[in-house]
């Protein structure tokens, strides 16, 4: 049967009705003024998702393009820059920061563990000269389900005074970054997540600290150059042509969340984290990377006495619900379970009620049929 896909995982995610047929429209022009009624609308939205008073621009890209904005706005080549990794995405900060010149110095934790925020603080701390002109981290690292430590290695980042760039691509709108209240420079995300709309759109959050960092660099930039996305954002229009119709689904969005609420969208992702977990707990299915740093947005899974690649197969063939694979070496050791955007209590029922099937099916037998629903469905309704 064709239409029936559930999207479980990390990016693209579900979008809602509402959201679609905003799309389903002819484009208007993008110097018009109704474009810069909605170019208004959606500028301020952004700030209440990001909460924050700074510029929050918008750019035609996929997340990572925002990424790269993130670090050729605010430094210049050979600045050293503190990077962590503990994951695909951490990974990718540092070949970004590579590919521009800069110095880097990598703080790492072994993937499906939390970065340590000590090891910022000893590493900030000896740096007595002020040579690390930012502090880059992942914050929710989707390649593993971990959620990093933000508030407190950026406490370290303050107290040293250099610049905290953060991917909030897969936390953003999924649990609280609370940008001005954490002082966060630079927040990099995209629209494909936890913004429930298809991909196409990235944003950027950016500090007055930043801004004045801006002055002075000098790596080379020209399409992700965010200094005419700010000029031009004041006068509500766009540098360049935008997508207009994902405008349209940006517009729609916003409101459906702010209908929500942030509170309300914080604690569906934790319930709805919580269940999963609960679940897998149940059907004896070891988790890679512990409770006490669990994603809102992801989990992952790495099953013993079955194979992840061949559960994956079977869920998307006869349930027709796509999980996520495990990336680099844990290929055929994990599948991860997307719960970011719009999902709703009953989709993480339906999946694990699909998984436990799936399990059975594949000769599985370390669990109580039924056991992975009955837990999923106390942690969702307590
Ligand atoms: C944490 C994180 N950062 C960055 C990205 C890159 O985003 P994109 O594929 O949109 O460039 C992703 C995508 O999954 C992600 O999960």
């Amino acid at each position: 049967m064709d239409n029936k896909l559930m999207l479980m995982i990390p990016g693209p995610t579900p979008i809602p009705e509402q959201v679609l047929l905003a799309m389903a429209k002819h484009p208007m022009g993008h110097r018009s003024g109704e474009f810069s009624a909605i170019m208004a609308e959606v500028t301020e939205n952004l700030k209440w998702l990001h909460q924050t008073q700074n510029d929050v621009l918008i750019l035609a890209s996929s997340g990572t393009g925002a990424m790269e904005a993130g670090i050729i706005n605010f430094l210049s080549q050979g600045d050293k820059v503190l990077v962590g990794n503990n994951g695909k995405f951490g990974e990718r900060w540092g070949k970004v920061a590579r590919a521009f010149g800069l110095d880097t110095q990598e703080i790492t934790a072994e993937w499906g563990k939390p970065l340590n925020p000590d090891d910022f603080k000893a590493a900030l701390e000896a740096d007595t000269e002020k040579q690390i002109k930012a502090v880059i981290i992942t914050h929710s690292e989707t390649s593993t389900g971990v959620l990093n430590d933000l508030e407190t290695i950026n406490s370290y980042v303050k107290a040293h005074g250099a610049l905290i760039i953060v991917d909030a691509v897969t936390s953003l709108g999924a649990c609280s970054v609370p940008v001005d209240e954490w002082g966060l420079d630079v927040v990099a995300s995209g629209s494909q997540k936890g913004y429930m709309i298809p991909p196409g759109l990235a944003f950027v959050s950016v500090s007055a600290k930043a801004w004045q960092a801006y002055e002075t660099a000098t790596l080379p930039k020209f399409y992700l150059d965010l200094g005419p996305y700010r000029k031009n954002a004041a006068k509500n229009t766009t540098p360049f042509t935008p997508p207009i119709n994902l405008f349209f689904a940006l517009q729609a969005a916003l409101q459906m969340m702010k209908k929500e609420g942030l509170e309300a969208i914080f604690a569906r992702h934790d319930r709805q984290k919580r269940a999963t977990r609960d679940a897998m707990k149940a059907l004896n299915l070891p988790l890679y990377g512990g409770d006490d740093c669990a994603s809102p947005a992801i989990t992952a899974v790495m099953p013993q006495g079955v194979d992840a690649e061949k559960i994956r197969s079977v869920m998307k063939k006869q349930f027709d619900i796509a999980l996520a694979g495990g990336q680099d070496h844990l290929k055929g050791q994990i599948f991860r379970v997307g719960h970011l955007g719009f999902v709703c209590d009953r989709d993480i029922l339906t999946a694990v009620a699909a998984l436990e099937a799936t399990l059975a099916h594949l000769g599985y037998g370390d669990f109580t049929p039924g056991a992975g629903v009955a837990a999923a469905g106390k942690t969702l309704l307590a």
